[in-house]
């Protein structure tokens, strides 16, 4: 046999341990499902958080191939033991995820058909149904059937899309970058500030927008500023609104900041990462008023629709400025794209090829339809209701009531304050039974709840008041 057919051979034998075999196929998924049921199976009863530290070494990837037990005891022990559980209804620090069983479910078949969802060509199915779910979205918030949207790795990519398409439509970069202005307020998520540097837009003037007692942005004073750097010849070109802010949970007055940025006729971007599935809830309806007359708006499947991380959207009104950033026509692509075809992904958003997310969404939504979600987000409002009404119980000192379902509070102390507050915390921290995170608001530190994990009740709000009462013991015995 000639030396190449028989290297050919060779090697085809070894590349194809690559490709299992139905028998292979199904004692490799069924030794990892065991863990994946061991862990979902503990996540009521066991512990949100564990300061244990890993390490890269554990996971050192090697040339020869490993027992199968013992890899899933690697991911169990080293990643589903360590740090924050954030499947667990117990996570009520910063912004919860999610991590519904049926989307996951959806990852596995994206991963197994592998199709290819940033152009039309490629899998028209896989960008049909992201169209089908950006058009969901646009209903819900109240966005014109033309806009354009894209699925995101998360919400700061998402934002990072919008905030181009506003520095395009305004042709930022064709003048000292300086002289254009953006306002926004001291809550808006950094994610923000991110994206400006990314896009070139570092120098850019921001203006900070006062806040009401309720952290919402003042609409009078938005249009003072505007008022005042149109006079010294500065030009506005962005205002930024938080329809759920992550430090307080804060609605922004959606409607009146739309009728100044209009006014003015600057664009309007809305960041609703956190807040946005709330409009679902009938109670909450009324403070979404006005997100439809947003210019760009972000909102993460990945918090409020309780998908695992992995998942935002971005839908904006105006195509040609989201397109001249992102459209490319390159050579060796030509055969991919037709006039006949709908707009691909790939010319929305910075990715080419990416993760079939349409169906980590859109499985879950089939398979439960939509009411079990909107009834999860009001049990998240009440459920802050709730918490609220037990901590005052114990003494705490609790902020304004919350739009939404993060909620903050403090124990009051005549001295020392933030720092018996911080111990308190970190008192929590080491029981790790529910996990909590804090914020600074002006100078005080204030330990935060956000609930909005789908896995959290009622009997998980008990637990963590009962963590609460036994902090506060401890903490007050040492003070
Ligand atoms: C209001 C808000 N905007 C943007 C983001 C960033 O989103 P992501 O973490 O999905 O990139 C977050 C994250 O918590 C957020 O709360």
């Amino acid at each position: 046999m000639d030396d190449l057919i028989e290297r050919l051979r060779l090697l085809e034998k070894e590349s194809k341990l690559l490709d299992l075999n139905d028998v292979e196929r199904k004692a490799t998924f069924s030794n990892f499902e065991k863990i994946a049921s061991e862990f979902l199976n503990e996540l009521e009863d066991g512990n949100t958080y564990s300061n244990a530290k890993s390490y890269a070494s554990i996971f050192e990837i090697k040339e020869e191939s490993e027992n199968l037990v013992d890899i899933s005891g690697t991911i169990y022990s080293e990643v589903m033991q360590k740090g924050i559980n954030a499947a667990s209804g117990g996570h009520l620090g910063y912004i919860p995820g999610g991590g519904l069983y049926t989307s996951a479910i959806g990852d596995y078949l994206a991963a197994v058909s592998n199709a290819f969802s940033g152009m039309y060509y490629a899998s028209p199915g896989a960008v049909e149904m992201e169209y089908a779910c950006l058009n969901w979205l646009k209903e819900l918030f109240d966005f014109p059937k033309n806009a354009i949207g894209n699925l995101t790795s998360g919400g700061s990519i998402a934002n990072l899309i919008g905030l181009t398409a506003a520095r395009d439509f305004h042709k930022v970069l064709d003048q000292p970058v300086g002289k254009s202005v953006v306002y926004m307020s001291k809550h808006t998520h950094h994610c923000v500030h991110k994206a400006l540097r990314i896009i070139g837009l570092a120098n850019v003037t921001v203006r900070e927008i006062e806040l009401d007692e309720n952290n919402r942005i003042k609409p009078d004073h938005l249009k003072e500023l505007i008022e005042k750097d149109i006079e010294i010849n500065l030009s506005p070109f962005l205002v930024i609104a938080s329809a759920g802010t992550t430090d307080t949970g804060a609605m922004d007055p959606l409607d009146e900041v739309a009728d100044v940025a209009k006014h003015y006729k600057l664009w309007y971007h809305i960041d609703a990462a956190y807040g946005g599935f709330f409009k679902l809830v009938e109670t909450k309806k009324a403070l979404f008023e006005g997100i439809g007359k947003a210019d760009s708006l972000v909102i993460d499947p990945h918090k409020g629709l309780f998908l695992p991380y992995g998942i935002g959207a971005v839908l904006v009104k105006n195509r040609e400025a989201v397109l001249k950033s992102h459209h490319y026509l390159a050579n060796y692509m030509q055969d991919a794209t037709d006039n006949e075809f709908p707009l691909n992904p790939a010319d929305v958003s910075p990715e080419l090829t990416k993760h079939f997310r349409a169906l980590r969404m859109w499985l879950p939504m089939k398979i439960h339809g939509t009411l079990p979600f909107v009834a999860a987000l009001e049990e998240k409002l009440l459920l802050t209701e709730y918490f609220r009404r037990e901590i005052v119980k114990l003494g705490f000192s609790i902020g304004p009531e919350p739009d939404l379902s993060v909620t903050y509070f403090w124990y009051p102390k005549n001295d020392s304050q933030n720092e018996f507050n911080q111990n308190l915390l970190k008192a929590f921290h080491e029981s790790g039974e529910v996990f909590l995170s804090s914020t600074k608001l002006e100078e005080k530190f204030v330990i935060r709840m956000a609930i909005l994990s789908f896995r959290t009740h009622r009997s998980t709000i008990d637990k963590a008041i009962e963590m609460i009462k036994s902090g506060l013991r401890l903490r007050s015995a040492h003070s």
